[in-house]
């Protein structure tokens, strides 16, 4: 009898896991199809843009996982500096030298930032919709032992020029909800899923070390914002923009897409009695490290950025041969990212022929402190850790021509040293591809500049 039963319940088990498996293969299928049309008409767009440049082809990028592939990543310093000579950020198109203030905020600044707009990142249009912030809902409770209020909130954007693509922005923020007064608030470009997520264990989540420095933290959804695929460029901000059509050649792409969608956070921020909208930090990982980097240069309202293992078009200069190169990110995969215009520099272009690199990226962010971070070579080479160290370095000279201090040293340091003494920060750190183990050493920095602030009107925080 006893048998019996025992056969029978492996049976039904038996019924339920075939069941099991023909669900999770019927669910695969959609997606996997989706993903392949996806990529179909990413390339067809891609291909689009290269007609438009009058590109016939473009060299192919490196692989990073196959080290027997003939065009395996270059992981050989020897070999990692082709062009060594960086564009000067202190000298104008015409040659003469910055050398006040006042000559870079009116006249080399507005240059960089023309290069960038037409070559690299693209356009942000004139006149953007109107964003009409929703709070869909607030909510009292605890991470770890610390209360919270967080503030679910939807940022609209007004599509009534082209009422065929709705743009909704989220964003979820806490705050303490014993703060005095308005925090100080770290916003994270968030992964979604369970990436970046503390493991069980693995000591407190970094909304946690934010608390306890008694700072607010917020996590905004790029995808809410646009697509990471070139499928996507006719939707999204830039499609609602370009009213369905495709881009022209000097449009901006998904990472200054992220990034206006950050400052429509940071507009929101502004109105929200409970943060301190002058001291909002920004963090991004890895392709959001670079949308952290591109927002921060661009909107300089944001207080401080915490730019992790953005690599390529993000902090590591376009100039090096290590890792990930040019030739990827102007792939029908990664091209998204970046303007049209773009892609000139893996076709008929080098990139040496780049009016602009990487270092004059952080030095948009001048005066304001920039935490540069990267994984170890062992798991995060892709990322190249001098590339990014050497772009921060690089943006040493106008830190110091604004009064401020520069990294201390232009020599790649060993693994684990903390060079957080100057205003522009970095740290290669022993972990992987992850933001993890910088946390602690960029919330150090961060202290330096930001400040819980004990309100005049205590009632402030509580209003909400
Ligand atoms: C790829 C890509 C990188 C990017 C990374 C990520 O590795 O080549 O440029 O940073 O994906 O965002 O995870």
């Amino acid at each position: 009898m006893d048998k019996m039963l025992a056969v029978r319940v492996i049976a039904a088990w038996f019924m339920l896991f075939l069941c099991d498996m023909a669900g999770a293969r019927q669910a695969q299928r959609p997606a996997n199809k989706r993903w392949a049309e996806i990529r179909r008409l990413s390339a067809e767009d891609h291909r689009k843009m290269m007609d438009l440049l009058g590109i016939k082809s473009l060299r192919p990028g490196r692989n990073g996982m196959n080290p027997q592939a003939a065009n395996y990543a270059n992981y050989d310093e020897a070999k990692a500096n082709p062009y060594p000579n960086l564009p000067d950020p202190l000298v104008l198109k015409n040659g003469k030298k910055v050398t006040t203030p006042e000559m870079w905020w009116t006249q080399r600044r507005p240059e960089i930032v023309e290069d960038f707009d037409r070559e690299i990142y693209g356009r942000v249009p004139k006149d953007t919709p109107k964003v009409t912030w929703e709070v869909t809902s607030t909510s009292r409770e605890k991470n770890g032992d610390v209360p919270v209020i967080t503030t679910e909130l939807v940022g609209h954007v007004d599509n009534s020029s082209y009422p065929a693509i709705t743009v909704d922005i989220q964003v979820t923020l806490s705050t303490p909800a014993d703060a005095m007064g308005p925090a100080p608030v770290i916003m994270e470009f968030g992964f979604g899923g369970w990436f970046g997520r503390a493991r069980p264990g693995s000591g407190p989540s970094w909304q946690q070390q934010v608390l306890a420095k008694g700072w607010g933290y917020a996590v905004i959804v790029p995808y809410s914002i646009q697509a990471d695929y070139g499928a996507g460029l006719n939707q999204g901000i830039i499609g609602l923009c370009n009213k369905g059509q495709s881009r022209k050649a000097d449009d901006w792409g998904a990472l200054r897409a992220w990034a206006w969608g950050a400052s429509r956070a940071l507009d929101y921020f502004e109105t929200d009695k409970s943060v301190d909208a002058n001291q909002i930090g920004l963090e991004g990982h890895s392709r959001f490290g670079k949308a952290t980097l591109v927002a921060v240069a661009y909107d300089q309202r944001f207080a401080i950025a915490y730019v992790s293992s953005s690599g390529a078009g993000g902090a590591s200069l376009f100039r090096r041969d290590w890792g990930e190169i040019v030739e990827n990110v102007a792939g029908s995969g990664e091209y998204h990212w970046m303007a049209g215009n773009f892609l000139r520099y893996a076709g008929p272009l080098t990139w040496d022929d780049l009016p602009i690199d990487a270092h004059e990226l952080v030095a948009l962010c001048a005066p304001r402190p920039v935490f540069i971070s990267s994984g170890s070579n062992n798991g995060d080479a892709w990322v190249d850790a001098k590339g990014m160290f050497l772009a921060a370095a690089g943006a040493g000279p106008v830190y110091r021509l604004l009064g401020k201090r520069d990294m201390g040293t232009t020599e790649f340091p060993p693994i684990e040293t903390t060079l957080i003494d100057g205003d522009v920060a970095f740290r290669q750190h022993s972990g992987g591809h992850t933001t993890g183990p910088n946390w602690p050493t960029f919330l150090t920095f961060a202290q330096r500049y930001l400040h819980v602030k004990q309100a005049a009107d205590k009632s402030a925080a509580s209003s909400r």
